[in-house]
């Protein structure tokens, strides 16, 4: 009987096919009309979310619910329950991290991602998706001015891609790695400047390299990697028996965004026979300007490079390109045979779970896509040149104020500064501007984010969200000589 019972229940719960569409069809057009209302005024809401630890928890039911809403009831529960949870990315007010765009063709993508529900698994599981990321990825990099002979494929983030970068280099220094794991012969040994992203020591860590074998090399007064430092490094290493194979050069460091001297690096990493790769992750996305096409400069010789789309070139996460000269090395770390996956079509197609963890993988190649084909390159050129030239202005605006100070060279379009009153000590600028941080961000009104390197604290204000015009900075500028005065 209470089979019975569940079995009804559970049939009446479910709507038939038709209705649950008929009722998407509608309800769609709603959250359509709600987003596109709340792309329009979503400097409305606090940028930085208001709510204390647990209130979003407290929000929802302990138990799992018994009884569906409806797709009509569950709108109104994302507007009760996630909006006020919300710290808002895609806010023209957000300058804090990286800043990030989600901008109408990046959403249709994503609506027609979930729709189709592709999945890559082997080419034949979705020609779309193997070919559509192959196509777009070679205008991308045609884009950023790498030259021809580059693999490219998407992973979700530069935290996967570095992590595969870093595989394919072991998988060429130690080609049986797959199969004996680190067991025999000399310890391997990497290298990144002292800011390169933790995303690298991530990546010493998961592939049994060792964070102990992860070098940190030194960086001048500009925040970039030394070459001479790295030279010496390796050369110690060598001759302590060590195995070197691969460097990290960063074009667009998360602190302050240096740009190593990646020309500098090759030459170093070639004479070794190291793997050079570029996590260009933020800075990357500048490289669509022919006047910024110096920082990917040498970057063709790198045997890998990444950068995200998600961060600066207005493609909603997730989203990381990943480029590489050597598809095999990248084979031979991922690759598995997999009997029930074998199709007619292997030896004419790369079949993308052969090149990364996962094997299955959503269509991200499909809102990139869209982006370019909406804005064209020249719309995106606009909108990167445009945030360079507010980064400009803010950065004069700094340098010419009596109470703060510029903290490290703006290539792109973050700028690093504090607050540094005349009569205010050495000693004490890091606790004032913490406080002016948590004033200017309770506010509400603007979203700036801090770092610290070479040893000193500093804010960040990463311009990045393609609608941030020069009424936003000039509330910031105000903002923050308001806040200012009250520390
Ligand atoms: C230089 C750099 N590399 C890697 C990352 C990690 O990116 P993701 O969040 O895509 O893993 C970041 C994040 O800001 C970054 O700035």
């Amino acid at each position: 009987l209470t089979d019975l019972v569940d079995l009804v229940t559970a049939n009446d719960a479910v709507p038939s096919r038709e209705a649950d569409i008929e009722a998407f069809r509608q309800e769609a057009h709603r959250v359509v009309d709600w987003a596109a209302s709340y792309l329009g005024r979503s400097e409305q809401y606090p940028v930085l979310s208001q709510v204390s630890p647990g209130d979003i928890t407290a929000l929802l039911p302990v138990a799992p619910p018994l009884d569906g809403l409806g797709v009509a009831g569950t709108i109104g529960e994302v507007e009760r329950v996630v909006v006020p949870g919300l710290t808002h990315w895609n806010s023209p007010e957000f300058m804090a991290y990286f800043a990030t765009t989600s901008p109408p063709p990046g959403i249709i993508g994503e609506l027609y991602t979930a729709a189709l529900n592709q999945n890559a698994l082997v080419w034949q599981s979705s020609p779309a998706i193997h070919e559509v990321e192959g196509v777009v990825l070679d205008w991308l990099r045609q884009m950023i001015g790498l030259p021809e002979g580059f693999f490219g494929i998407i992973y979700d983030t530069a935290s996967i891609s570095t992590l595969c970068a870093v595989a394919a280099a072991r998988a060429r220094a130690v080609p049986d790695v797959g199969n004996t794991g680190m067991v025999d012969g000399p310890r391997l040994r990497m290298y990144a400047s002292q800011e390169a992203h933790s995303v690298v020591d991530k990546a010493a860590t998961i592939l049994g390299i060792g964070r102990e074998n992860l070098r940190k090399i030194a960086i001048d007064e500009d925040f970039r990697m030394k070459p001479e430092a790295l030279n010496v490094a390796i050369e110690d290493d060598l001759a302590a028996g060590f195995h070197p194979f691969c460097v990290v050069a960063t074009v667009g460091t998360t602190s302050t965004t240096s740009v190593d001297p990646v020309s500098d690096i090759a030459d170093i990493a070639e004479r070794h026979g190291l793997w050079l790769h570029v996590d260009a992750a933020y800075g990357g996305a500048a490289a669509i300007l022919p006047e910024m096409r110096w920082i990917l400069g040498g970057a063709g010789r790198a045997d890998s490079l990444c950068l995200n789309p998600h961060k600066w070139l207005f493609v909603p996460v997730d989203l990381s390109a990943f480029y590489t000269r050597h598809p095999n090395d990248l084979r031979r770390a991922f690759a598995y045979v997999r009997p029930y996956l074998e199709t007619d079509h292997d030896e004419e197609v790369a079949n993308l779970s052969d090149f990364g963890p996962q094997l299955g993988r959503r269509f991200r190649g499909l809102k990139l896509w869209l982006v370019i084909r909406a804005y064209g390159v020249k719309g995106l050129q606009e909108i990167i040149r445009g945030h360079i030239e507010l980064a400009k202005d803010f950065e004069a605006w700094i340098r010419d104020h009596r109470d703060f100070e510029l903290l490290a060279p703006r290539p792109f379009s973050t700028v690093c500064f504090r607050a540094h009153p005349p009569d205010v000590r050495e000693e004490d600028l890091a606790a004032v501007n913490a406080d002016l941080l948590r004033r200017v961000n309770a506010t509400g009104d603007v979203f700036i984010s801090h770092t610290t390197a070479g040893g000193r604290y500093m804010l960040r204000v990463a311009i990045g969200n393609m609608w941030t015009k020069q009424q936003h900075m000039d509330r910031l500028k105000e903002i923050l000589a308001t806040c200012l005065a009250e520390v």
